[in-house]
């Protein structure tokens, strides 16, 4: 459906996607994953036809995006990181002009228009001026955009950045939703988002393709075994001998201690193998006082590492995001960086 092939754009001697080959198959949900830099929007820029390649190339349903670029522009719907919406049109004025240039055929437009607006649920603000919608309405109201003449494609740079987190889980559902009858590519760069949205990985580094696979795939093989770290009130040794002959526990050892002075147990599980309940026994067993058991996971800054052989991830950026997910606080990070455009959610 989308074939790439060593796709390159180069701004002054800097490659900002550099010999890219990636294939896209119709019915799937595809994520672009990778740190603020790594060339998301550029790729998706040139793949939309917004912007030329230095070299390589891109066929869309077999039509080159450069050379036959009407009908390949047809097959794609895009939502740019900063849609280009008209603040002073309402709603419908603004879908109504779209579909016009996106040469939807004149009967159809009036049901088409309806049936997006139903889809994003924005039909009851048609009639509003889009400059008086929040944050997640224009956000739905490019989307709509993005969707009208269901093009078989739909393209969206970092869907979600600058939602709220009720916002993000109804973009959330609504992607999801189209991947039903859409092929949908989305870039982001947060884990957890395109673990939970997309079928299929690509993650992109420095302009190059670090990672290809389906999400459980990827999944699977980048994060490794689960670890658990157990916080106990002194270093029990009773206890790492009965953690130590539990099933599926590839290692375990005390670990420097917590600064409020607890010890710390860290496990090792075979890979593949929840060992929860039985590193639960294991203690419960013993005289150990244990305060606390958690899992260790690994950030997106880990997986890069493993990846590239090189941390990519600037430090403090998305690793602290996925954190503040992964902890269900979104929201106090969400307060935090909202007023900064080039922020995360
Ligand atoms: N118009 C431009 N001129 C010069 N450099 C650019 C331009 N657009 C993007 N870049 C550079 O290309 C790289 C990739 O940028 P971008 O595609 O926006 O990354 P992402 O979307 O993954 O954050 C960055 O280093 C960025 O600074
Ligand atoms: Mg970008």
């Amino acid at each position: 459906m989308i074939e790439i092939k060593h796709l390159t754009k180069t701004y002054g001697d800097h490659n900002a996607v550099d010999d890219l080959t990636l294939n896209v198959e119709p019915g799937r949900i595809y994520g672009f994953l990778g740190p603020n830099g790594a060339g998301k929007t550029t790729t998706m820029n040139m793949i939309t036809g917004y912007i030329g390649s230095t070299s390589g190339e891109i066929k869309i349903n077999g039509h080159d995006i450069f050379e036959e670029a009407e009908e390949a522009k047809k097959c794609v719907g895009y939502l740019p990181e900063f849609p280009p919406l008209y603040v002073d049109m309402t709603v419908k004025e603004y879908l109504s002009f779209a579909a016009e240039l996106k040469k939807v055929n004149k009967a159809e437009r009036k049901s088409m228009i309806e049936d997006v607006m139903e889809m994003t649920h924005i039909s009851d603000m048609q009639d509003r001026l889009i400059r008086n919608l929040s944050k997640g309405y224009k956000q739905r109201v490019g989307l709509a955009q993005a969707i009208l003449g269901y093009p078989e494609v739909i393209i969206l740079d970092e869907p979600t950045v600058g939602l709220d987190p009720k916002q993000i889980i109804e973009i959330r559902d609504l992607i999801r939703k189209l991947g039903e009858k859409h092929t949908v590519i989305l870039s982001s760069h947060i884990l957890s988002e395109v673990r939970e949205v997309c079928d299929y990985i690509f993650i992109i580094s420095k302009g190059k393709l670090v990672a290809s696979d389906t999400t459980e795939n990827l999944l699977n093989n980048i994060e490794g075994s689960m670890q658990l770290e157990v916080l106990m009130e002194e270093e029990n040794s009773d206890a790492l001998e009965s953690v130590r002959n539990t099933e599926d526990v590839k290692s375990a050892y005390f670990a420097a201690r917590t600064p409020n002075g607890e010890a710390v147990m860290t496990v090792e599980a075979v890979k593949g193998k929840d060992i929860r309940k039985d590193v639960f026994k294991a203690l419960a067993r013993t005289d150990a006082n244990v305060f606390e058991i958690r899992s260790v996971t690994q950030s997106l800054e880990d997986i890069f590492l493993e990846l590239t052989g090189s941390a990519e991830a600037p430090a403090g950026d998305y690793s602290e995001e996925i954190k503040a997910f992964d902890d269900k606080s979104a929201e106090s990070a969400t307060e935090t960086k909202t007023e900064d455009e080039g922020g995360l959610e």
